[in-house]
């Protein structure tokens, strides 16, 4: 059974001026034990996606269900945790402890297993120098990841992260990465993290699920994407500069090329029915001189602002 099916999803805020389509029929699956990216520009509707799943908003139409469960249900805070968008939900006035105790009980976990949970996570943390130390004496850093171990104290098998990392610093940032990774390597739980930072994405999650206002407009594999993009892109040295006229004759012929000045070098992507002999016709009709020709290497943020761009130039 799949940890999330969202079929058809839609989503409709009703406001003053009328509904706004937040989603707008969006399907996707998480297998149990996958680590999942929710990808997307602001306003692409991640949190929204990740609201309904745990059950925090209806949606208008469609089905969302974790491990069979419709999100609706109330049972499905058995199977789900959320740590939500800038939330550190934690109580600044409770210790470290007291706070990751105190949400055991909220989820009716008893004493015993509350406290065992506890020490667990305490350690997995890296907290214990902060077992007693209240909440709001904590770094952002801290507290974030005493958020994240809140949410894990439900123990439950599925976990939603939206936007886990943001505004944290580079090391905490890491810190975090490498727990989460962890959360599904060593303890089998299932992620699917939502974030506007590919670096976060790249590091942690095997699929992606690209989000561009309301729509999935790509699913697939990080290293299935990279190669997709890898066989189109294309980096140029020139010998010279560029000679009068090329930049435009070029711009012309191609439809996405960046000339970087500094490097003397020109950055091109072909279009699918174009291959790399094309690429050399047009450079040798400017008048360019080649130095070299290599494949760049992408990462996923080109792949990401790509795949968005060209799904805009379709809508048009
Ligand atoms: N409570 C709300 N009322 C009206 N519109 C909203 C509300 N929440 C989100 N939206 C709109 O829904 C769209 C998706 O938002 P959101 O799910 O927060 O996207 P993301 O998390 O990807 O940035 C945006 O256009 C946003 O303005
Ligand atoms: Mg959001």
């Amino acid at each position: 059974m799949d940890a999330i099916v969202v079929s058809e999803l839609v989503k409709d805020y009703p406001t003053r001026k009328g509904p706004v389509r937040a989603l707008a029929g969006v399907s996707f699956r998480v297998g149990q034990g996958e680590i999942v990216g929710l990808l997307g520009a602001n306003g692409a509707g991640k949190t929204t996606a990740i609201k309904i799943l745990c059950g925090l908003l209806r949606a208008t139409s469609g089905q969302a269900a974790v491990f069979g469960v419709p999100s609706s249900r109330p049972e499905v805070a058995r199977h789900v945790a959320a740590l939500l968008e800038g939330s550190r939900n934690v109580y600044w006035r409770l210790s470290v402890e007291e706070n990751l105790r105190f949400f055991a009980g909220l989820q009716g976990v008893p004493p015993r297993e509350a406290r065992r949970r506890t020490g667990e996570l305490v350690a997995l943390f890296a907290l214990e120098e902060k077992r007693r130390i209240t909440a709001n004496l904590l770094s952002q850093g801290m507290k974030q990841k005493l958020a994240l171990a809140c949410a894990l104290v439900k123990g439950t098998p599925l976990l939603l992260l939206d936007e886990p990392t943001l505004g944290l610093d580079v090391e905490t940032s890491h810190e975090l990465r490498g727990l989460i990774r962890e959360l599904v390597c060593a303890h089998g739980k299932t992620v699917l993290l939502s974030s506007h930072d590919m670096g976060v994405v790249e590091d942690t999650c095997a699929r992606v699920v690209i989000l561009a206002r309301g729509r999935v407009v790509a699913d697939d594999s990080v290293p299935k994407l990279l190669a997709l993009f890898r066989t189109r892109a294309y980096r140029v040295s020139l010998r010279d500069g560029l000679p009068d006229g090329a930049r435009v004759q070029l711009a012309a012929r191609l439809s996405a090329v960046r000339f970087l000045e500094a490097e003397r070098a020109l950055e091109v992507e072909l279009p699918p029915e174009e291959d790399v002999y094309s690429l050399m016709d047009a450079l040798r009709e400017a008048g360019v001189a080649v130095d070299g020709v290599s494949q760049a290497e992408p990462d996923l943020e080109d792949v990401f602002l790509r795949i968005v761009r060209d799904e805009r130039r379709e809508e048009r």
